[in-house]
């Protein structure tokens, strides 16, 4: 396993039977682990050196369209409280994130029907216009390439939107009535023509992946080498179907997201709120395999409980500044701090 990490860390590639094998070991084999999250933390220290990259998370909608299988958001959870932020709303999470020094905003919800591009176009724009110097990144699931256009002129820079399974069986199996893994794959080649920043991503450990999927997951990342890569573990929601699964593997979750530091050294990588979900640290573990971000929630506190993706996600307490404050004593326990640049992408050091 020595030489598989080995030849990870200095740039070879590992087909699926090699990634499949190390994610095996790491699984249980703690000494394949440690040396595999060494390698990725020292690529990503080499890349970002001890700062980590904040992003003010804003909740725009819990209205959801999409019926995946793990999702506390899916249109069949009846239970599920709705909301949707009004455009001033937005505006003032917006404005206390700036005054705290988030520069940048990702602005995520669900398949809102009712989010229209002109709804959206005229409140990116009506961020972009207050604050010039932020990035706004999009996660607002499946558009139309028109429309990804049209937001990106009018000033998002950025947009996540994970592939949640490069295997396609598995993909139909987690997404009924979605449109399939090819169109979701068009769709992230519509964003990159579109000349986003791209997120991709998927979950660890939901029903019916195999190691051998996550290898393939690892593969699809490495060829569309996107900008960003969103891993977490899958936890069960107990309002949906997958509701009586067990979550994610911690290991196996910090396996792959230093797997993927290793793949794309210079790709901005979040300690997801899933993994510190799953347990107390792992946010700091994150960063200790490879991590380089943070996304803490700024969306109004009355809102977060109806943002169920999940439950019982994570967060420092309802205000956003005590929050911080937290993250930054959180990040020095392991010598870190919070690097409150806007944190593009840059790929001169690959
Ligand atoms: N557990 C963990 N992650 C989840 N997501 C959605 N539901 C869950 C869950 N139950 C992830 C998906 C989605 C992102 C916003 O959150 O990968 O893309």
């Amino acid at each position: 396993m020595r030489e598989l990490v080995e030849q990870l860390a200095s740039g070879h590639r590992l087909d699926k039977k090699s990634l499949s094998a190390l994610l095996t070991a790491c699984a249980t084999d703690s000494h394949v682990l440690q040396l595999l999250r060494d390698n990725a933390v020292r690529t990503a220290r080499q890349q970002f050196g001890l700062g980590i990259f904040i992003r003010g998370l804003i909740e725009l909608s819990s209205y959801c369209r999409c019926d995946c299988m793990y999702c506390g958001l899916r249109r069949s959870n009846r239970t599920a409280e709705r909301y949707r932020l009004t455009t001033e709303e937005v505006m003032a999470c917006c404005k206390e994130g700036y005054n705290l020094g988030f520069r940048t905003f990702v602005l995520q919800g669900g398949e809102d029907g009712t989010h229209s591009d002109e709804w959206l176009v005229e409140l990116i724009s009506h961020i972009r216009s207050l604050y010039s110097d932020v990035a706004i990144t999009l996660s607002l699931g499946e558009r139309s390439e028109e429309s990804y256009i049209k937001l990106k002129r009018a000033g998002a820079n950025r947009y996540l939107l994970r592939h949640e399974a490069a295997n396609e069986e598995l993909y139909a199996s987690l997404h009924p009535s979605s449109r399939g893994l090819q169109h979701r794959l068009a769709c992230v080649e519509a964003l990159k023509r579109a000349e986003y920043q791209v997120g991709m991503g998927m979950m660890i450990g939901v029903k019916g992946q195999t190691i051998e999927h996550i290898a393939e997951d690892l593969l699809l990342i490495e060829k569309y080498r996107p900008e960003m890569v969103g891993i977490g573990p899958f936890l069960p929601h107990h309002a949906t179907p997958l509701g009586g699964e067990p979550a994610g593997d911690l290991n196996l979750t910090l396996a792959a997201v230093a797997i993927a530091r290793l793949i794309l050294p210079s790709a901005l990588i979040p300690a997801t709120t899933a993994l510190a979900t799953l347990t107390p640290r792992g946010r700091l573990e994150g960063i200790l395999s490879g991590a380089n971000v943070v996304m803490p929630n700024l969306s109004p506190s009355d809102v977060r409980a109806k943002y169920a993706i999940y439950e019982n996600k994570a967060s420092w307490g309802k205000e956003a500044a005590e929050g911080l404050k937290a993250l930054e004593s959180e990040l020095q326990t392991i010598g870190y701090h919070i690097d409150f640049s806007r944190g593009d992408f840059n790929n001169l050091k690959q």
